[in-house]
């Protein structure tokens, strides 16, 4: 029916592999878990799978810092355990994508072990090298230390724009592009589909350019203001080697940028990345306005460069949004219906389809240096105390977890779980919801009202995050395709949607 590319049509889900599932009963999930669960992934309709990093890894970052591009963690099993995973994944009609870390190495990596030897090593000019901090830039997780480290073996500083444990690479020698491209071959090579790229938006950086006093005052890492016409030219050697494989192999980079209009450069001329995360929509409050503004903002600044765009609530860095909307679950019920049909790819974050909020994580036991333990909590597959887990996890449980568990809400076909494994068979079967025209209706002050349209296929959606029944005229007598309110409020003759509830209509 269309030949729009997977990466449009389809759903990603994001594994944090740590905290999926365990095979081999350590407390810390592993690629043969992963495996293990396919079958779940299956019945929910996924079909494109994005694994946080399983590289070898010191975990300083847990996995973030990586040691070794071309290997697996003894954490997460082996290459040929990864091997069978993309050879499931693919029997399936499955995809994979990896999550790869460009800006910065391990301190433990072999290239930096070799550059902070001494100044004239092969590698000498690998990491960013000063007598000197160049600039007044911080570093992130550690709060308001800077971003240079004095290094005693080599008597210089180097730059990390995250811990001091992850030295960024300098991306200005051809040597390590052409290394960093390597490893991207190797992955292509054996069949991944595709890569989240991490922080890309700094392999390009100024080291002249002071951070503004904003960030001193407030202790901000230089991470969001690095915007630097560099990279544009380094994104398109990156997508030269992707382009060189069969298969739309996929880039979806994780801009950190704010603003819509500095993200929507980093697609290029459809020559740079194919999809960029929006973290200015994912900071969005919880209230209609704010997100019809942003909405509206992210399309027209993509429409103008024929850019696809991506839609991500929550992910395994900031509090779930179930629990930064104000924690009810019909409020997550009506994000779910907008995730899933707004125009571009939506991302999902394991477990926001159990409707999870952070685990409770004492602060003295926080094992994350930037305090994201709480959206880490492992997933809890049943109802027994181990939750599927055979020990204690290497994190707490969510609250809830004796009922918000896969097996529980499996077996209950009115719960959040059932309401996304529907939304993602709708947007199998209407097109229009995933490469449909866009249109915003004018709704009530609380309600964010859109079309879908594909010939002459035309959804209506009503999302009603208000504390008043409202009313749209397009619903009367649209059949309902999906409905998260009470039942009375929401049959085909009705043009009314509850209180915190969502619709979905299909229009004459
Ligand atoms: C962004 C990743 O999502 C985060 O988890 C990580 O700590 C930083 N980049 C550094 O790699």
């Amino acid at each position: 029916m269309n030949n729009a590319p997977w990466w449009k049509t389809e759903v990603v889900y994001q594994i944090y592999p740590r905290s999926f599932a365990d095979a081999n009963g350590d407390g810390v999930g592993d690629l043969q878990g992963i495996r293990s669960r396919l079958d779940y992934l299956e019945w929910l309709g996924i079909k494109v799978l994005w694994l946080s990093p399983v590289f070898s890894s010191p975990m300083a970052d847990f996995g973030y810092d990586v040691s070794d591009y071309c290997d697996i963690d003894p954490t997460f099993g082996t290459l040929a355990d990864m091997d069978e995973l993309i050879a499931d994944c693919h029997r399936r009609g499955m995809r994979l994508m990896l999550d790869w870390v460009p800006n910065h190495t391990s301190e433990e990596h072999p290239w930096f072990e070799e550059s902070r030897a001494d100044r004239t090593n092969q590698k000498a000019d690998w990491y960013v090298w000063r007598d000197e901090p160049a600039n007044n830039w911080l570093g992130s997780f550690r709060e308001g230390s800077s971003a240079w480290d004095y290094d005693e073996q080599r008597g210089q500083w180097y730059l990390h724009c995250f811990l001091s444990e992850q030295p960024d690479l300098n991306w200005d020698n051809p040597d390590v592009e052409a290394a960093m491209h390597d490893t991207l071959r190797f992955w292509l090579d054996r069949g991944v589909d595709g890569f989240r790229m991490d922080v890309v938006h700094l392999i390009g950086k100024d080291l002249e350019l002071d951070d503004p006093p904003v960030a001193a005052e407030r202790g901000i890492s230089h991470v969001p203001f690095n915007d630097v016409a560099v990279t544009h030219q380094r994104l398109r050697g990156i997508r030269a080697v992707l382009d060189g494989y069969p298969g739309e192999r996929t880039s979806v980079g994780e801009v950190y940028l704010l603003d819509e209009a500095a993200m929507a450069a980093y697609y290029g001329d459809g020559d740079e990345l194919h999809l960029s995360f929006n973290f200015s929509f994912l900071w969005a409050k919880w209230n209609a306005a704010g997100l019809r503004n942003k909405i509206v903002n992210t399309l027209s600044h993509l429409e103008s460069r024929n850019a696809w765009p991506t839609w991500v609530l929550s992910n395994h860095d900031v509090p779930r949004h179930r629990q930064r909307y104000g924690g009810a679950e019909a409020d997550a019920r009506v994000a779910a219906v907008m995730l899933l049909t707004l125009p571009g790819t939506p991302f999902m974050y394991q477990g926001e389809e159990l409707g999870l909020v952070d685990a409770a994580v004492d602060p003295a036991t926080q094992l994350d240096p930037g305090g994201r333990d709480g959206c880490r909590a492992p997933l809890a597959w049943t109802a027994e105390p181990h939750h599927g887990w055979g020990r204690d996890p290497w994190l707490p449980f969510a609250p809830e977890s004796e009922t918000r568990n896969v097996a529980t809400l499996r077996a209950d076909p009115g719960s959040i779980l059932h309401l996304y494994r529907e939304l993602l068979a709708l947007r199998h079967s209407h097109a229009a919801l995933n490469i449909g025209a866009f249109e915003m209706i004018n709704s009530a002050d609380n309600v964010l009202a859109y079309t879908r349209t594909l010939g002459d296929q035309r959804v209506v959606v009503v999302l009603n995050l208000g504390d008043e029944i409202c009313t749209v005229p397009e619903l009367l007598h649209a059949p309902r395709l999906c409905s998260t309110g009470e039942s009375a409020t929401e049959a085909d003759s009705s043009d009314k949607v509850s209180a915190h509830a969502a619709v979905i209509a299909l229009l004459a």
